[in-house]
């Protein structure tokens, strides 16, 4: 089956399972805050389009890793949503952290509504999150609903140890590649690494097979953020949805500026001076006549190629293995 094809019909289903999670945690009198919620998933507010919902390639992860690991994938759809729940909940407090203005073509939610009353939203969003492992109880024991929590949980913390160290870099000097790694392995591969591991518990598959579905969601991860660094830097805002070059206003260590500052040359000299809105486009442009870009390129392809002798490891089958490979490839070679 083609991706677009499975894409068509799992993503109504992850959003109509998102929204009935949300509704049945909203109380009678906080319509306000099912407002922020829903706004910042895509749902409503000023411009909504295709693009204000973002990706969805986590939940999508998921459903595919359970039907290419022999699972039904539909007994997965509540898992798919948590794990959607969960990434919005840390884009929500990862748009305060990064002092962002804009997410998925729109404004984020700190922006329009407030800064304390974002934090608090992201918050109720990561409770919520939760609540939607319980309703696994359709379709599985409890003994895995168990398993899901403890997971969910643990990937959580280990998201929130790759963001401390992120925000941490912004301050700090000599910054190594390892460092950069362990941090990238926290902030974004945890939760890719969840979907994964997460969609073949839910297929019952053996531990050794549920191992490279997790290592395959790893380097997945790894090989998607350091696009996600290039696309911070040389991206265009109207693909990415976010607004230009702000990892160099930000002075993020993403992968092309560790490797622009370790060349000493004439990027890391333009660093040491004040970065603005006017002469950012210097920088990226020198950084990338220093090699930063084919280095990154390089390195996002590496991971990707790990990703996939972990995938051929763990043999996905059936119907869903052609969406899932589809899935994978389109991953790193996105502009948006
Ligand atoms: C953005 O993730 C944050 C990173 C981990 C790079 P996505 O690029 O998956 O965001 P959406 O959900 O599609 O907007
Ligand atoms: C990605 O953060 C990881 C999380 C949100 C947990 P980034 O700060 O690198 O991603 P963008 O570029 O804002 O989407
Ligand atoms: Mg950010
Ligand atoms: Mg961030």
């Amino acid at each position: 089956m083609r991706l677009s094809e499975f894409s068509n019909t799992a993503i109504p289903k992850i959003e109509a399972e998102m929204k009935d999670i949300l509704l049945s945690a909203k109380q009678a009198h906080d319509t306000s805050l099912y407002d922020m919620l829903s706004y910042h998933l895509g749902w409503s507010g000023e411009a909504v389009s295709r693009q204000s919902q973002g990706k969805r390639i986590r939940p999508l992860f998921l459903l595919l890793t359970t039907g290419a690991a022999g699972g039904d994938w539909e007994t997965s759809v509540s898992a798919a949503a948590t794990i959607e729940l969960i990434h919005n909940f840390s884009l929500i407090h990862d748009d305060i952290e990064d002092n962002s203005e804009e997410r998925r073509g729109r404004k984020t939610l700190w922006v329009r509504d407030s800064m304390p009353l974002a934090l608090n939203a992201g918050d109720a969003l990561f409770s919520i999150s939760f609540l939607g492992l319980a309703r696994l109880e359709k379709f599985h024991p409890n003994q895995t609903i168990v398993t899901a929590y403890s997971l969910i949980a643990e990937t959580c913390l280990t998201l929130t140890q790759g963001q401390h160290m992120d925000i941490s870099f912004e301050n700090a000097d000599n910054v190594t590649v390892d460092q950069y790694l362990e941090m990238i392995s926290g902030k974004t591969g945890a939760l890719l690494a969840a979907s994964t591991e997460l969609g073949a518990i839910l297929a019952g598959v053996n531990p050794e097979v549920r191992q490279h579905y997790k290592s395959a969601g790893l380097n997945l991860g790894l090989a998607f953020q350091v696009v996600d660094d290039i696309l911070g830097i040389w991206g265009d805002p109207q693909k990415t949805g976010k607004s230009a070059s702000s990892d160099l206003l930000s002075r993020k260590k993403s992968l092309p500026i560790l490797f622009g500052l370790s060349r000493s040359g004439k990027f890391s000299e333009l660093w040491d001076q004040e970065i603005t809105p006017s002469n950012v486009h210097i920088l990226a442009g020198q950084l990338k006549i220093e090699g930063a870009y084919d280095y990154a390129k390089t390195i996002a392809r590496q991971y990707t190629q790990t990703a996939l002798d972990a995938i051929e490891n763990a043999n996905p089958g059936g119907i869903y293995a052609e969406a899932f490979d589809e899935l994978v490839r389109s991953l790193t070679q996105r502009d948006y």
